[in-house]
């Protein structure tokens, strides 16, 4: 099973995908935690040009976007391999990133047309003040105005492809036992 965590920045993606691995393992669940952008050679390049305080135009933007999609295309073959020694693979991030963060879903989806769906995807859903209140380093207007953007654009994506939402904005534990309430069954699993 591949199961999925999204959100805007500062949701607890990190924090939730790093807890489930936990939980499973401690339930003797083997798990494969990944996240996106990877640790490929792609993976790394597309941190190092997201450093890159010019990053705005549309032809970069481009360039990120096939970039995204070559790195999730490596991925898939090792997440086949975790599927086929019976692990349960956790990702923070996955296509439905490049589906918010880049524009022209027609084109984002063929060039991620390699990119298999996760069974499962979460949505933290969490409003973008608190957001920045967890992030640290981003306070500016411009920064609040893409937060909600990309979180209004998460939602509309979650009805279409049927997200699990989570309230992202209550304590961490109760944001786990949600996420492990959605998971749970899923999994064959008692809480
Ligand atoms: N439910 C929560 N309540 C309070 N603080 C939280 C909660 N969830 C996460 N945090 C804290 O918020 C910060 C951001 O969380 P995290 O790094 O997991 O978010 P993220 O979605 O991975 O962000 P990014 O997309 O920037 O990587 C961390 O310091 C984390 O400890
Ligand atoms: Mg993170």
């Amino acid at each position: 099973m591949y199961v999925c965590l999204e959100g805007i920045d500062g949701s607890g993606k990190s924090t939730h995908t790093a807890m489930i691995e936990k939980w499973l393992k401690k339930c003797g669940i083997q798990v494969f935690r990944i996240f996106e952008p990877t640790d490929s050679k792609v993976g790394r390049l597309i941190r190092e040009m997201l450093q890159d305080p010019g990053a705005t135009d549309e032809n970069f933007q481009r360039t990120l976007a096939l970039l995204f999609a070559a790195d999730r295309t490596i991925l898939m073959e090792k997440i086949a391999q975790a599927e086929s020694e019976g692990r349960v693979v956790v990702s923070d991030r996955c296509f439905y990133s490049s589906m918010v963060y880049q524009d022209g879903p027609e084109w984002i989806g063929e060039i991620n047309k390699f990119a298999r769906k996760p069974d499962v995807t979460l949505l933290l859903d969490l409003d973008p003040e608190t957001a920045m209140t967890r992030c640290k380093g981003s306070d500016s207007f411009e920064d609040l105005k893409f937060l909600s953007r990309t979180r209004t654009r998460y939602l509309e994506l979650a009805e279409k492809e049927g997200f699990f939402i989570v309230n992202a904005d209550n304590g961490i534990n109760k944001v786990h036992d949600d996420i492990k309430h959605v998971l749970a069954p899923k999994l064959g699993m008692c809480i």
